[in-house]
């Protein structure tokens, strides 16, 4: 059984404490895509968890966590967070794998990703900051270097210095101090020390869980609205975030997907620049924001809001082929007299779909709203679909009919256990 958890909006879905919840009877969860740029929170016994590369299913103890391919990875932050998982006795040999495909992010990638945005000035993207998108420039114009060249030190040391001589070039333009390389090459070797024991082949060890009918959870990171392809570039994340990145970033075949699950929070959230059709302002984002804790987990931004926006999301499904929705963050949603929902985008009095708008249309564009009655009841302890407020349960039939889609799953709160199942 192969099943893959995509974000069908702008990412921070709360697709981290679902991953958790659903590695419970999975033997791999594999991150396929992306990068430190996602972050991923899981909540076990109050205790908070925030993922950027590790897969978030890692903390269930038949689960085994694989870093695939597709994965650019910065090792500072792999091993703070294997660190982290060691404070609390897990021992990583054997159960965290990493490929030596995955692309490194090198400083001089955060640095040029912050040297950009700068040059930028007022048409900031609101990158993460992370390196992400000069660390995938390397990579399609073979300058990347990867864990396959940490495997032979010598040959990372000529790589490094070859790269970083030419970096330092380039951010001398931007006024930005050179990478000092002796003293990058010393920190790059006590990091190799501790990441080698989890490298592998993982498009093998794939492979055989396929073969041995193992359960593999693909954990997707972002959402499909930054996609680099399908999003309203350049306002946009680096890497492929669809369902083609599974095979592309771990290798595993798209006919063996038997599942595709569609995360989508109940309202709306992005962080960063770009349109954002359904965006509100003032008080209601400000209540929206406060009671979801929508503020980055990579960055600590504060995140824009806005109602939830069908339009986009159908698109999301369709692109995705996703087979069964799970909606998060309901419980946010409580308290408000009225919600609204998008269903419809209209340019110059005509009607227009998500895909055809490049980010000049979506920025214009006026959103079609239709608008629900909102309940007052708090509903963290509900697990039972019946025991909805009235309203709530017609706002996710609402969203399931639209949709055409069914919703399997409703996430109720943060922790563990704070889910219906419908
Ligand atoms: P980058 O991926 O750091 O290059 O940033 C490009 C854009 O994608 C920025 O607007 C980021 O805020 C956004 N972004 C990247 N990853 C995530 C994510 O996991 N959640 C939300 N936004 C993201």
């Amino acid at each position: 059984m192969v099943s893959v958890i995509i974000g069908t909006q702008w990412g921070d879905e709360g697709k981290g404490k679902i991953v958790d919840l659903f590695s419970k009877d999975a033997d791999f969860v594999v991150r396929f895509h992306g990068g430190s740029n996602a972050g991923h929170t899981v909540i076990v016994n109050g205790k908070k968890y925030p993922f950027h590369l590790i897969p978030s299913g890692i903390l269930q103890p038949n689960a085994k966590g694989v870093i695939a391919n597709g994965v650019i990875v910065d090792l500072e932050v792999l091993i703070s967070e294997i660190k982290m998982l060691e404070e609390d006795g897990m021992e990583l040999k054997g159960k965290l794998f990493v490929s030596d495909r995955c692309h490194l992010i090198i400083p001089y990638h955060k640095a040029l990703d912050l040297a950009y945005e700068n040059a930028r000035g007022k048409d900031k993207l609101g990158t993460t900051g992370r390196g992400i998108g000069p660390a995938l420039a390397d990579k399609v114009s073979y300058n990347g270097i990867r864990i396959y060249e940490l495997l032979d030190w010598e040959n990372f040391v000529d790589k490094f210095t070859f790269q970083t001589n030419i970096k330092n070039k380039i951010l001398k333009t931007f006024n930005i101090e050179p990478i000092n390389v002796k003293r990058e090459l010393d920190r790059f070797l006590k990091l190799r020390k501790i990441i080698l024991p989890c490298v592998t082949d993982t498009y093998q060890l794939l492979q055989n869980a396929l073969k041995d009918k193992k359960n593999i959870l693909m954990e997707g990171a972002h959402g499909v609205m930054l996609d680099i392809d399908f999003s309203p570039y350049p306002f946009s994340t680096g890497s492929n975030v669809i369902i083609g990145a599974v095979n592309t970033g771990a290798g595993i075949p798209l006919k063996n997907l038997d599942q595709v699950w569609g995360v989508t929070k109940a309202y709306t959230s992005r962080v960063g620049g770009g349109p954002l059709p359904t965006e509100v302002h003032g008080a209601l984002a400000d209540i929206i924001r406060e009671k979801g804790g929508e503020y980055g987990t990579t960055t600590g931004r504060a995140r824009r809001i806005g109602w939830l926006d069908l339009e986009a999301v159908k698109f999301a499904c369709q692109l995705c082929g996703v087979t069964d929705l799970i909606i998060t963050k309901i419980d946010v949603l409580s308290g408000l007299e009225k919600i609204k929902v998008c269903i419809e985008y209209k340019l110059n009095s005509k009607s227009i779909s998500y895909s055809s708008c490049g980010y000049n249309e979506l920025s214009k564009l006026t959103p079609i709203y239709k608008e629900l009655p909102g309940w007052k009841d708090d509903i963290s302890k509900v697990r039972k679909f019946s025991d909805l407020p009235k309203n709530c349960q017609n706002y996710l039939k609402f969203i399931e009919k639209f949709l055409g889609t069914p919703v399997k799953l409703i996430s109720t709160g943060p922790a563990r256990d704070e889910y219906i199942k419908s």
